[in-house]
């Protein structure tokens, strides 16, 4: 496996991974063997991206273990009949009872501790009386804060047996997530990400919603940088190692167009289509990336 890294590797004379535009030499190469400090100044002057340390990163995953624990737990209850307010009683508890905080609660006046979000709606759904029928695709999104560090992810359930308009647009939106993934490593641009979701969902007929995207996590719910799920090759910041960061396509089987229900937060689809999200939060290592809230 001697030859595993060494495509990898930015040539001196290759573009910065930064962004910069300049020629690796003239930018990060230098800075980058006298110590990782200065890419971390370097990244936080220039992007506000607050790259993580071992100890940073060692929390987020333990949140990120919690998040899938709460995940696994709640996909259990989900059957026709259950409200989504159920739901979220199972998830504040379950939390709480882990020494962690629901990060959703009281964010911005969001009033519950987890967004579920069904058929129609694209996130941020406020749990509340709506029952969950058979057929019916739930996204739940899941944030939790332990011991100080943030870690978000979510995945879309079916509720009983679903038909088969729900059946693709759940596996394309988590085959999105995944493409998306494969594209973090070191040299690789925010804008790949983007592109390579926006090139499978186009390409199966679906949709890339536009107005949420993901973005820096650990230190707080939503750090820079955003990670848009539509955009060009090679486009944006360069990813370097210790960036931690969502990425959470929503997908939607008709147009990508939403509307905001009254209640400020609930986005919905315009054309009433279905859609659907996987959302994980990655870490870039010195060679590709690692999810810090792994679900297969
Ligand atoms: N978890 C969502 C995200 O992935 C954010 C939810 S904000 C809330 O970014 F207030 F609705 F919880
Ligand atoms: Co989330
Ligand atoms: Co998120």
């Amino acid at each position: 496996m001697l030859m595993k890294n060494s495509k990898l590797k930015v040539g001196r004379n290759d573009p910065c991974p930064c962004g910069s535009g300049l020629k690796y030499k003239r930018c990060c190469l230098g800075k980058q063997t006298q110590g990782s400090e200065n890419l971390k100044d370097l990244y936080l002057q220039k992007y506000k991206i607050r790259l993580k340390g071992k100890k940073d990163i060692e929390g987020i995953r333990r949140a990120g273990r919690l998040v899938l624990e709460t995940l696994d737990l709640v996909e259990e209850k989900i059957t026709p009949g259950t409200s989504t307010d159920d739901i979220n009683t199972l998830v504040h508890e379950f939390t709480v009872t882990n020494h962690a905080t629901p990060a959703p609660l009281n964010y911005r006046g969001f009033p519950k501790s987890v967004c579920v979000s069904v058929n129609e709606v694209i996130c941020h759904g406020i749990p509340g009386k709506r029952i969950l029928n058979e057929g019916d695709i739930v996204n739940l999104d899941v944030t939790s804060v332990l011991k100080g560090y943030y870690a978000d992810a979510s995945k879309t359930f079916f509720v009983g047996t679903s038909g088969p308009d729900a059946q693709k647009i759940v596996k394309v939106a988590r085959q999105c997530l995944e493409v998306g993934m494969t594209q973090v490593r070191p040299g690789r641009t925010i804008g790949d990400i983007g592109w390579a979701i926006q090139r499978l969902a186009e390409g199966q007929g679906c949709s890339v919603v536009r107005e949420f995207v993901g973005h820096g996590v650990g230190f707080e719910f939503h750090e820079a940088p955003q990670i848009p799920h539509y955009g060009r090759k090679g486009a944006g910041i360069g990813l370097v190692p210790g960036m931690v960061f969502t990425i959470e396509p929503m997908i939607n089987l008709g147009e990508r167009d939403l509307r905001i229900l009254e209640d400020k937060w609930t986005a919905v689809t315009a054309d009433g289509s279905l859609s659907a999200q996987f959302e994980q939060t990655v870490l870039v290592t010195e060679d590709g990336f690692e999810s810090l809230t792994p679900f297969d």
